[in-house]
């Protein structure tokens, strides 16, 4: 049985409590729920790769409470502490040089040079871990594949028994995991697409970085360099499409009982499908973004649905990231094609 703790100063202590002693807890963020366990300690991060059935090569971000307690571990040049100032806390994960390469766990950094490092906007983590008075690996909390969860009700469906506890602080605000930027070589390069654009990081350095995973590369298929994002990912076990708004016509002529449609209110107004049937993304693709893995989640746990279709966005703004995981979802998958 896995403890389920509501957001209070008792809660916070109680989970830093278990950290402490080697457990595994789940936290929220801005972004998505989190597993953490102690990153200084080897034996509770096993645990967490235990409980997502995660594979070794594939490296942990570190989740810190504040740039000092970064620096403990990896050296932050001046395009570190810029961005940090300008981003942190908040949805940027930076790939930073470790001062020595055993200052953490060879699980956590598969062995690699280098670590990820995020400082999420959400006061009970960060709370959390300067109780600890260590950093805690992160990783979103979902069942390795699967879509991650934004509510501590999605944690509990893939993790209940695995972990000792979940913190409940509520659905996540964001609904997309935090962009990564690779800061470990010359020209600092976007390795996953988040709330925090390319752009954004541009103007902050002065300089352009390189954005391999947008639109562009994704058609070209570059191998990425963040190893978790060559794992087929936000996948639920039912075939997801990929439509676009100029589809509405023909699928709504296709659509069969087994069928479900997750798209823009405006959308789903055409379409005129019972709430069995429909996920309402709202009207934004800030909303959209928020209502992706739920909807994922949701139709994946209905029995009599068979295929999802999913509207695309502009691959723009924060619509890069929502584009990003849904073609992941879909494994390619589009309408009409
Ligand atoms: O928003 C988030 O970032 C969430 C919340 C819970 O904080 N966490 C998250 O962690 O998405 P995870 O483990 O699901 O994704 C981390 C990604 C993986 O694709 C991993 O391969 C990559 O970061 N990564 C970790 N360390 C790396 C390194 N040293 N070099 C390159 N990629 C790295
Ligand atoms: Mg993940």
């Amino acid at each position: 049985m896995t403890l389920v703790l509501k957001t209070s100063e008792k809660a916070i202590a109680e989970a830093a409590n278990i950290m402490a002693s080697g457990g595994v807890v789940a936290f929220p963020t801005e972004t998505v729920y989190g597993i953490g366990a102690d990153a200084t300690k080897r034996d509770a991060v096993e645990k967490v790769f235990a409980a997502k059935k995660r594979p070794h090569d594939n490296p942990l971000i570190v989740t810190v409470s504040n740039a000092e307690m970064a620096s403990r571990f990896a050296k932050l040049d001046w395009r570190a502490e810029k961005l940090i100032e300008n981003f942190w806390p908040g949805s940027l994960t930076m790939i930073l040089p470790l001062i020595d390469q055993d200052i953490l766990p060879d699980n956590v950094t598969a062995g690699l040079l280098t670590a990820a490092f995020r400082n999420p906007k959400n006061d009970v983590t960060r709370h959390l871990i300067t109780l600890l008075n260590n950093p805690i690996v992160g990783p979103s909390a979902n069942l390795s594949t699967k879509p991650s969860p934004t509510t501590a009700e999605h944690v509990l469906h893939d993790m209940d028994g695995r972990i000792d506890a979940v913190i409940d602080d509520g659905p996540t605000e964001i609904g997309v995991e935090s962009t990564i930027v690779d800061l470990s070589v010359k020209q600092a390069t976007i390795l996953r697409p988040g709330a925090v654009t390319a752009d954004q990081v541009s103007s902050v350095l002065g300089e352009k970085v390189i954005d391999p995973t947008g639109p562009i590369s994704l058609a070209a298929n570059i191998a990425p360099k963040a190893p978790g994002m060559k794992y087929r990912h936000y996948a639920p076990s039912k075939a997801v499409v990929i439509f676009n708004q100029t589809d509405l016509k023909d699928l709504k002529q296709q659509l069969k009982k087994n069928d479900a449609v997750v798209a823009l209110e405006d959308s789903l107004n055409q379409l005129k499908l019972d709430r069995r049937h429909s996920w309402s993304l709202g009207e934004t693709a800030d909303s959209a973004t928020e209502e992706l893995f739920s909807a994922l989640r949701f139709f994946d746990d209905q029995k009599d649905i068979q295929t999802i279709y999913v509207e695309s966005l502009p691959s723009e703004g924060i619509g890069e990231a929502y584009m990003n995981r849904l073609e992941k979802s879909a494994g390619g998958q589009h309408f009409g094609l």
